[in-house]
This record gives C-alpha cells, sequence and structure tokens, in this order.
C-alpha cells in the first residue's frame, strides 16, 4: 500500500522503515529540513539497532523515501499516519500543538478519501478532535477516518518491536478503514484488536502506566529487601515465574525515565484529574521513583561522606541500554544531583556520549570504559548496558583509590564482587 507518515522521530522514522521493509510503498515526512537532508543523503540521525541497514536497504530497493512536502505526501498514499511529539507541558498535560498543526495541514491537502492514522501517544478523545479539525478545514464534500493505532516499540529494540509486535490496536469510528489497516499489518503475522478510538487510545496510556508502575513496585520491594536483607532479583525471579505475573520489567534500578514513562504517567494523571478521577495510585509510582534516586544518591553519601571534590567514575549515561537517548535519563539526573554536592566525575557511555555533552557539563568523557576508574574514589553503573558486564574488574580495583562500587542496575553478582575485595552497593541486594 501507498503509506505517509508525518514526523520522523523514534516512532515514525522506525514504523516507515519497517513497513517499506514488508513491501508498501513509504514516504516520510518531516519539516525538519536538515534532518531530511541529512536520511536523504544516507545518514541516520539516531542510534538504533538494526535501523540504519535497513533504511539503506528500502532507499535502494525505491520502497522508502524522505520529504519535507506534507501534501504531497497526503496527496500520493491512501493511508496517513501521524507520528509527532506530544510534549509535556509543565503543569503534565500534552502539549497537542502539532497533532493539531499537522490536522490542519492534511486537510488543506485533502482531495479524496483517505485514512488518517494517529500513531503518537496522545490523551483519550484527541482522535475525535483530529476528525473535528479536519471536517473544519477540509474541503466540505471530501471524506475520510481517523483511527488511533498505538505505537508500543521499545527505543533500542525498536525494529525487532516493530517487526513482531505482541499486538496491533486499531481504533477507529467507523468500518471502512479497517480492512486496509489490516492489511498494512497483514505481513507482521499479529494479533489486531480492534476497537472504539478512545479506548485505543487509552490502551497506550493504560500500559505504559502499568509498565512503569511494575518497576516502582519492584523498586519498593527493593527497599524492603534491603531491611531485611532479602535479594529483590531472587525475589523478582520468584515471581515471575507466574504468568500472571511475568519476569519483565520487574528490574530494581534508580528508576525509570525516558521520554516515554515519566511524560506518560503525567499526562495520564492529568487526564483522570481533568474527566474528575483521582489517579492516586499513579502518584504514588511517580513518588517511588523519585524517591529510588534520592535512595542511591543517599547510598553514595553514606559510604563516601562529603562528595566534595570526591572523584566518582560513571558508566553510562543513556536511559537505559542500547539507545543513545538521554532525555529525562536516570543516569544524566545522577551525575547531575552528584556534580552538586561537588563531585568530579569521569563518565562513558557506549552510545550517548555525544548526546549527552549537550547537557552535562564539566564532567570528563572517557571513551574507553575500562579507563573510567582511574586515580577515581568510587564506580557508578547507572545505565544497564550488557557491555559493562565485561569491565576489567581487576584494572577498576587497582586504579581507584579504595575499590567502592555502587551498582544501581544490579549488573554484578554481589558476593564475587565481595569475594574479589569490592565495596558493593546495589540495590535491593
Ligand atoms: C516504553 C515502553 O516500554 C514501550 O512499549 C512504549 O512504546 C514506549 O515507552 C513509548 O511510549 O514510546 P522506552 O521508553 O523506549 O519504551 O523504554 P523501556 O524499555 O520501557 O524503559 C523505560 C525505563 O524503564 C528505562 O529508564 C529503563 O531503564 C527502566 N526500566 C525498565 C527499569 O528500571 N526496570 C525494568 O525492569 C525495565
Amino acid at each position: 500500500m501507498r503509506l505517509t507518515i508525518i514526523g520522523t522521530g523514534y516512532v515514525g522514522l522506525v514504523t516507515g522503515t519497517c513497513f517499506a521493509e514488508v513491501g508498501h510503498q513509504v514516504v516520510c515526512v518531516d519539516n525538519d529540513t536538515a534532518k531530511i537532508k541529512l536520511l536523504a543523503s544516507g545518514g541516520i540521525p539516531i542510534f538504533e539497532p538494526g535501523l540504519e541497514e535497513l533504511v539503506k536497504k528500502n532507499v535502494a530497493a525505491g520502497r522508502l523515501s524522505f520529504s519535507t512536502n506534507i501534501s504531497e505526501g497526503v496527496q500520493k498514499s491512501e493511508v496517513i499516519f501521524i507520528a509527532v511529539p506530544t510534549p509535556p507541558q509543565p503543569d503534565g498535560s500534552v502539549d497537542s500543538t502539532f497533532i493539531e498543526r499537522v490536522a490542519r495541514d492534511i486537510a488543506a491537502a485533502l482531495t479524496g478519501y483517505r485514512i488518517i492514522v494517529d500513531k503518537s501517544t496522545v490523551p483519550v478523545k484527541t482522535g475525535e478532535k483530529v476528525a473535528e479539525t479536519i471536517k473544519r478545514y477540509g474541503p466540505a464534500k471530501v471524506d475520510f477516518d481517523v483511527v488511533s493505532n498505538p505505537e508500543f516499540l521499545r527505543e533500542g529494540f525498536a525494529v525487532t518491536d516493530l517487526m513482531k509486535p505482541d499486538r496491533v490496536v486499531i481504533g477507529t469510528r467507523s468500518p471502512r478503514p479497517v480492512e486496509a489497516m489490516k492489511n498494512i499489518y497483514a505481513p507482521f503475522n499479529a494479533p489486531i484488536v480492534v476497537t472504539d478510538i478512545n479506548s485505543a487510545e487509552l490502551i497506550k496510556h493504560a500500559s505504559n502506566s502499568f509498565l512503569a508502575l511494575k518497576i516502582s513496585y519492584i523498586n519498593a520491594v527493593a527497599a524492603i529487601c534491603e531491611i531485611t536483607g532479602a535479594n529483590v532479583q531472587e525475589v523478582a525471579a520468584g515471581m515471575g515465574l507466574d504468568e500472571r505475573i511475568g519476569r519483565r520489567f520487574l528490574n530494581a534500578g534508580i528508576g525509570f525515565g525516558g521520554s516515554c514513562f515519566p511524560k506518560d504517567l503525567s499526562a495520564f494523571i492529568k487526564i483522570a484529574e481533568e474527566i474528575g478521577y483521582d489517579f492516586r495510585l499513579l502518584k504514588e509510582v511517580q513518588i517511588i521513583n523519585r524517591g529510588q534516586m534520592d535512595r542511591f544518591v543517599k547510598k553514595i553519601t553514606d559510604t563516601l561522606w562529603v562528595l566534595k571534590d570526591k572523584k566518582i567514575g560513571v558508566l553510562g549515561l543513556a536511559f537505559k541500554q542500547n539507545t543513545d537517548d538521554v532525555r529525562t535519563s536516570p543516569a544524566i539526573e545522577l551525575c547531575q544531583r552528584l556534580q552538586k554536592e561537588g563531585a568530579l566525575l569521569r563518565v562513558h557511555d557506549p552510545k550517548a556520549m555525544t548526546k549527552a555533552r549537550a547537557i552535562l557539563k564539566d564532567v570528563t568523557y572517557v571513551d574507553d570504559m575500562n579507563a573510567v576508574a582511574d586515580g577515581c574514589d568510587a564506580l557508578v553503573v547507572a545505565t544497564e548496558w550488557d557491555e559493562f558486564k565485561k569491565l576489567d574488574l581487576e584494572r577498576a580495583r587497582k586504579s581507584l583509590s579504595h575499590p567502592i562500587m555502587f551498582d544501581g542496575r544490579n549488573l554484578f553478582d554481589r558476593s564475587e564482587m565481595e569475594r574479589r575485595g569490592w565495596v558493593y552497593k546495589s540495590v535491593g541486594r
């Protein structure tokens, strides 16, 4: 099918590329001229495993192209996906400016029936507003349908998540677009949930908030483990074997971050508030998440006492592994908290150092992870990169003034670390 994706951020670019990969004819549109130029010349603005190869392959095959022209995209395609940002406002509510703008742009370009699909994470009832807007600003006699089709990809695993989705959600007010939507997703062989538009929008906010809740839950359990001498990883393993619970998203740490969970949680709380429901459960999820960072910083100050002029090596800056994204990264927040106490930082991340440089100043960026500990008083693990498990622990132990490690992601084995002579503090163990 001929598809246009408006917005080439994480969601738009990966979705467009994977649609092309399964044989659709895709145009990715963005108003950022520099980004479109970069993509058209074979460059990729983000690090995402497997994406670059797929983009190149599909551009070469003539199935994927890039443009800055929305109206051309609307005219050429049968289905138009909206994948623009929905950033948070200072009060936590969603800023829908970009969606509204795109809805008007689509309206202005409509000449015949089109399916307009919202992929961005939006408050419930946004689809209705998009439909009203297109009707108001579009040509009187032209018919269209609005569909909600939320995206569930995780950064760092985006291509896999898109090619093998757990489910595809199609929310619509009329049956007319269902057939076309099913055709688009047929090659992905995933269960398809067809529902009304408001339910589809809610599925996204309810899913992300539930996953965030799961993380806060295990972080609260981790606090109990620390007091009682239990091991949160053993607890999570035992809980996770119950299929109703599942082991995934039960990793205790320094809290969740990124561009989705914190934002979507605030948005869902705000949406509930606006319709008269006080979602206290989710407020508690936020409180536990903030407390997790406080408790970790306290662990460091309890051990090192005064941080002023102490040298601390930090492994990890991205908000999680497999990405160069540092937006709302707990690792960056941790660095800033340590800096505020006067600590001097040597930091490393396998992919995120370029993006971190723009927001994290006055630290020493170290290219080799094994050199981060050189001359430091302690080492901190802040992101769950698998490759940190291959750290040369002997070298790190010798280069630190005292072998002290604060492992905010439980990457290392506690008894093994202690056997090797480390003062080792982790989370919930
Ligand atoms: C999240 C959801 O997982 C996706 O399904 C969703 O599509 C996406 O948001 C979105 O709304 O666009 P993402 O933000 O890429 O994906 O990252 P996650 O893998 O969910 O991790 C989020 C944060 O939780 C990270 O900081 C991670 O370190 C933390 N986390 C995750 C934990 O602390 N413990 C865990 O067990 C799992």
